[in-house]
């Protein structure tokens, strides 16, 4: 490669600093994950493993990364209500458990800025740098996601466990940031965290591997199915950038490789969705 010219090489780096400075007053600046649905019965071998082909593909291993998820909200779902939701997560590589505060807002007519507006009169602004903005890129639809993570000793359990109903509600509470706890009222999250549910676990299994330059993940999510009456595998595939154009050009290209394969799944799911509407704990 040529070497770039030193005043062409800073003009460059001028042009790549993010339009707006962060602050309390401009919207968030969002990330991009594209996610495209995979045919189970098509990608999964009897053990419900991803079979070569697709590993192969993708340069994964055979090695997966298990994963214990699950949601906490009010027997009613006052906390979906609001946008909000509660994850923790058991990952079989981590040392601690990995809890999310996530606040979703659905996204019209692929209108990105006028959700990061509404979000910004909701207080979301881009000063929050704790916070990730994130547009998750479905088959048929988007939504922009606010999210902050925070790591909670796993003392007490071992191997895959998630914690109990009360250890979840104790440790969401003990963590809760402002935002999420003062979201209707003062208070409000922790209030309804103290009669928080479990919905799930959901043991998933992550493949990492290669696509296009970026890292693509596919997760098996094995799903209790909306009777309760067994499980529906849920295979996605995903990957993340800071790009809108190539979220854009790569969603299309991924999923022509998937059709072209036989692998596509003409549906459009949120996993976490799926789970809070087929999982029925009682108080
Ligand atoms: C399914 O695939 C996994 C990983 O490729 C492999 O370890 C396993 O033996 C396969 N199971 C069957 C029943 O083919
Ligand atoms: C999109 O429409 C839904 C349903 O009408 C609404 O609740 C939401 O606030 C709208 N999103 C934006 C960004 O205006
Ligand atoms: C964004 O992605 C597009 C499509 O892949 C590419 O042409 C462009 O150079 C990328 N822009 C930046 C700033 O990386």
């Amino acid at each position: 490669m040529p070497a770039v010219p030193f005043a062409k090489a800073l003009l460059v780096a001028a042009l790549a600093l993010p339009a707006v400075r962060a602050s309390s007053d401009s919207p968030m600046v969002p990330s991009y994950e594209v996610h495209l649905q995979l045919d189970p019965t098509a990608v999964l071998n009897s053990s419900y493993s991803l079979i070569a082909d697709v590993l192969d593909e993708f340069a994964m291993p055979a090695s997966v990364t298990e994963k214990n998820v699950q949601y906490i909200d009010t027997v009613d779902k006052a906390l979906d209500a609001q946008g909000w939701s509660c994850r923790i997560r058991n990952i079989q590589t981590k040392a601690k458990f990995d809890l999310t505060y996530k606040w979703r807002l659905a996204i019209n007519d692929s209108d990105i800025d006028a959700a990061l507006n509404t979000a910004l009169n909701d207080g979301w602004n881009s000063d929050q740098s704790k916070y990730e903005a994130q547009v998750d890129w479905y088959l048929s639809s988007q939504e922009l996601s606010v999210q902050r993570d925070h790591k909670a000793s796993e003392d007490g359990y071992s191997g895959l466990d998630d914690p109990s109903e009360q250890d979840s509600q104790s440790l969401l509470i003990d963590n809760a940031p402002k935002m999420f706890d003062n979201w209707a009222y003062s208070g409000w999250g922790t209030t309804e965290l103290g009669s928080g549910v479990v919905y799930g676990p959901v043991l998933t299994k992550a493949s990492a591997g290669t696509w296009n330059g970026v890292e693509l993940d596919i997760e098996v999510w094995p799903i209790e199915n909306a009777a309760g009456t067994g499980i529906d595998y849920l295979v996605e595939a995903s990957f993340k950038t800071s790009n809108y154009t190539f979220a854009s050009v790569g969603r299309t290209q991924l999923q022509d490789l998937l059709t072209s394969k036989g692998w596509f799944l003409d549906e459009s799911n949120s996993k976490e969705a799926m789970v809070l509407a087929n999982y029925h704990p009682t108080a």
